[in-house]
Formats: structure tokens, C-alpha cells, sequence
């Protein structure tokens, strides 16, 4: 299944992803957790984005295209993937249509309130990147990932400032790719405002699973 979650910020798309790949045996492949691999790795791609993605802005759309070529054309996604955060422009879905065949758009509808209030209370494995929340999620142990021990941080663009910045570029740049996917008649609607487990229910809903 060629798979893409779309939402605003902070709607869940990470979270459900990881639930995802064990329901459809597909990699999950976050743009943003890329960027984020390269910026702790201070490589080349990472200098080059570290203040663009700090700062809430989107990367260019020629860098981020390649990208996702690139990693599209490795093994594991031949079959199948959960594209998490791409496309995020006009331009970024037509170049990927032009290389791979999307077959469904779930589309995680949240209110900027509850975006706020998931975002700036985030907690994230350095290690391993799984999710947690102050409130919501929390870790068995404070500032330690459940899932593998690593230390939890807070991601830079969770910062008050970049949120509002961010919710702006989602509503001018990506929102956009509602309509777009809706008139290819490939897009589903999944309320993300309930718990995790109801999110999951909804998802499979729409995918026919349940
Ligand atoms: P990216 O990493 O993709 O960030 P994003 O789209 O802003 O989304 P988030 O990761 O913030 O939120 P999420 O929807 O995954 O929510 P999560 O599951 O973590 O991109 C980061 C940056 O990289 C961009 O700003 C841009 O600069 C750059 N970039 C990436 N892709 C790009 C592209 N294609 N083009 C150009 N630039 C690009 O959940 C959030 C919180 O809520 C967590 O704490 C979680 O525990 C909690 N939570 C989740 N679900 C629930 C629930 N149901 N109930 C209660 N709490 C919940
Ligand atoms: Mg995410």
C-alpha cells in the first residue's frame, strides 16, 4: 500500500505511523525525521536545513524531492510505504507523482487549539524517535524513552514562535493538497482530536481494515 498522511502539525501523523507500519508491514518514511537524522549528524544536508526547520519555514522543494527519490527507490519501499510529511506543496505532490503511484490520502483533521497544546507539550527519543507527551503520553520514567532508554528532548520548532509559524505554512503551502488529493478521489478523512487508540480505529476504518 503507497500511503501518504497528511495533517497539520503536531495532528498525530507520527504517532499513528508507528501503529501503521505494524497493521500494513510498510516502512514509515518521515521527511522531518530525516532532516532531523542529518542535523544531528551535522551532515552536509543537515547544516543546509538546520535554521530553515528551527526556524517552522519549509525546506526547498528541489532538496526535499531528491530526497524522497532517493529513498523511495531503496528495496524496502518498492512494495509499499507511509510517506509522513511529504508531499507538503503543489509542486512536491506533482514531482512525486511523476515517480511513484499514490493509492490512498489520509488526511488527519485536528483544530489548531489541540495542534498547540500536543506540540508544545511533545516529548521525543533522541535515540529512537518515538512520541511521547507531558500530559497525554506520558513516559513510564521522566525523560527516558519507554521503548529503548534513550533521552527525551524537545524538538527546536516546538518553541511557541515557530508553532504559530508553522500552522501558518501548513494553512498557505500544504492545506492546499486537500483539494488536490480529493479530486483524484484518492483522499480519506480521519478525525485526530480522540485518543490514540480511536485515531487507530478510525484510520483502519478508512482503510477497510476493521
Ligand atoms: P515534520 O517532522 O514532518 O513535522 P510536522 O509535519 O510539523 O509534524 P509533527 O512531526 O510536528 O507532528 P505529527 O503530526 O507527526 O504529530 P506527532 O505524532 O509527533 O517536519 C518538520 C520540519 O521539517 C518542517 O517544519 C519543515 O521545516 C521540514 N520538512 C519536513 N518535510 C518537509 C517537506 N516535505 N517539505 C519541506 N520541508 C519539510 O504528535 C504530536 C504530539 O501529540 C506528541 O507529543 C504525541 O505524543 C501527541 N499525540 C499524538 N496523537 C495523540 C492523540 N491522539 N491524543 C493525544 N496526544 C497525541
Ligand atoms: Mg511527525
Amino acid at each position: 500500500m503507497k500511503l501518504i498522511f497528511l495533517g497539520p502539525p503536531g495532528a498525530g501523523k507520527g504517532t499513528l505511523a508507528a501503529k501503521a507500519v505494524e497493521i500494513l508491514g510498510v516502512p514509515h518514511i518521515s521527511t522531518g525525521a530525516i532532516f532531523r537524522a542529518a542535523i544531528a549528524a551535522k551532515s552536509p544536508l543537515g547544516l543546509k536545513v538546520k535554521a530553515i526547520i528551527d526556524s517552522g519555514k519549509l525546506v526547498d522543494d528541489g532538496t526535499t524531492i531528491e530526497l524522497v527519490k532517493e529513498r523511495l527507490a531503496q528495496a524496502d519501499a518498492i512494495k509499499g510505504y507511509i510517506l509522513d510529511g511529504f508531499p507538503r506543496t503543489i509542486p512536491q505532490a506533482e514531482a512525486l507523482a511523476a515517480f511513484s503511484k499514490v493509492e490512498k490520502v489520509v488526511n488527519f483533521d485536528i483544530p489548531d487549539i489541540s495542534v498547540v497544546e500536543r506540540l508544545s507539550g511533545r516529548l521525543v527519543c533522541r535515540a529512537c524517535g518515538t512520541n511521547f507527551h507531558a500530559l497525554f503520553q506520558k513516559p513510564k520514567k521522566a525523560g527516558v524513552c519507554d521503548a529503548c532508554g534513550g533521552e527525551l528532548y524537545t524538538r527546536e520548532d516546538d518553541r511557541q514562535e515557530a508553532i504559530t509559524k508553522r500552522l501558518d505554512v501548513y494553512r498557505a503551502q500544504t492545506a492546499p493538497l486537500i483539494d488536490f488529493y480529493r479530486a483524484k478521489g484518492i483522499l480519506a478523512d480521519v478525525d485526530a482530536q480522540p485518543a490514540v487508540d480511536e485515531v487507530v480505529a478510525g484510520f483502519k476504518a478508512v482503510m477497510g481494515l476493521s
